[in-house]
């Protein structure tokens, strides 16, 4: 089996690669990825001379590569987007580009080479649910440039199946966290401050609830819904952990030691959504997944895991450290 892994060099991309290639050494991964923020190639150093591996440096928006790549491989993996929500705040353009745009352009390679697709999505595309839990068949809600993006490339990946007859499968997860994330996101940003003896920003009250989910759980879901998923239709991925931001703040400050009240209030995200929720019944009862690790055991891994790599810790800067980047515009 022949895989085009798209972003391979982020956080996921790169934990899937690396899993897949462990667990499966009868695949061939191609990697394309723009070396945008988000990105970084020491994710990748273990495999670096594997033969079954290959890197390429492009963009998914560039249609001449694009159809190159994707007439070599049975399956693309589309884990490329520009992900960071605040980002989408301050430059949402990119997001256009990337998240739609490069969708578009790969569908196109994947309908003219007949070839099938899994386009990684987000819990976000529901915007927030303050009761229950959304099915794949809840209506889109989206509230920020990043999610919106997102929703629109699945209407896409659903249009092409519909008018094209093309093989795709929409994923939907929610956080993720564990090692190789990049350092602006909630997880690492705390231990990074932490360990800078930097008291840990917190948007608005930090009351906001997300579902958090191991990324090789994650991961994990996408092998067994492409091994044994129904082509045409979306899986929602979820641990069944609902926490709040505070929450996983003081349980970082306790695994590093430090005080519980090691933190301060910022003004809010503009349109933060209060809780994202996520059923996900149909995976685990159709293709009986679940998950195997441990949210704490996890996190302690993780945390341990940006310890002993304290590397990626020294190459943050000013930037990383901009405790509400919509508001000092230094972001690109
Ligand atoms: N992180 C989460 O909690 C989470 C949850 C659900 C879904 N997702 C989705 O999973 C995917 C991966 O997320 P992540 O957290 O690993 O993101 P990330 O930002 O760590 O990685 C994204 C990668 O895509 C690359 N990229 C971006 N635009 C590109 C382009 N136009 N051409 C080529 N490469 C490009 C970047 O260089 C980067 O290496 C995204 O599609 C995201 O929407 C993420």
């Amino acid at each position: 089996m022949k895989l085009l892994v798209t972003g391979g060099l982020g956080f996921i991309g790169s934990n899937f690669i690396l899993d897949t290639l462990s667990r499966l050494p009868d695949y061939e991964i191609i990697n394309i990825d723009a070396e945008i923020e988000g990105s970084t190639h020491s994710n990748l150093k273990d495999v670096k001379k594997n033969k079954k591996y290959k890197f390429v440096k492009g963009n998914i928006t560039n249609q001449l590569l694009v159809d190159k790549l994707v007439s070599k491989v049975d399956l693309v993996l589309n884990f490329a987007a520009e992900s960071h929500v605040d980002r989408s705040i301050t430059s949402p353009k990119n997001f256009i580009k990337s998240n739609i745009m490069g969708v578009f352009t790969i569908l196109e390679s994947v309908r003219k080479h007949k070839k099938k697709i899994i386009q990684i999505s987000t819990d976000e595309v529901f915007g927030s649910i303050m009761k229950g839990s959304a099915t794949e068949e809840f209506a889109f809600n989206p509230s920020s440039p990043y999610s919106s993006s997102k929703a629109s490339a699945e209407l896409l990946v659903k249009s092409y199946v519909k008018t094209y007859g093309i093989e795709a499968i929409v994923t939907r997860c929610t956080n993720n966290f564990g090692p190789r994330q990049h350092l602006e996101k909630l997880i690492p940003r705390t231990i990074l401050f932490a360990q800078n003896d930097q008291k840990i920003p917190i948007y608005g009250s930090g009351k906001a609830i997300r579902d958090w989910i191991y990324v090789q759980d994650h991961c994990n879901a996408i092998l067994e819904i492409f091994e044994k998923g129904r082509w045409g239709e979306s899986y929602n991925i979820s641990a069944n952990n609902e926490i709040n931001n505070l929450t996983i703040v003081k349980k970082i400050l306790k695994i590093l030691g430090k005080p519980s009240d090691f933190f301060y209030h910022t003004e809010d995200r503009p349109g933060h959504d209060l809780r994202y929720s996520l059923d996900s019944s149909k995976i685990r009862k159709h293709l009986k997944w679940k998950t195997k690790f441990v949210f704490d055991d996890a996190l302690e891994h993780t945390v341990n895991w940006y310890l002993s790599n304290r590397n990626l810790l020294k190459k943050a800067n000013s930037k990383t450290l901009v405790p509400i980047p919509w508001k000092s515009g230094t972001r690109k």
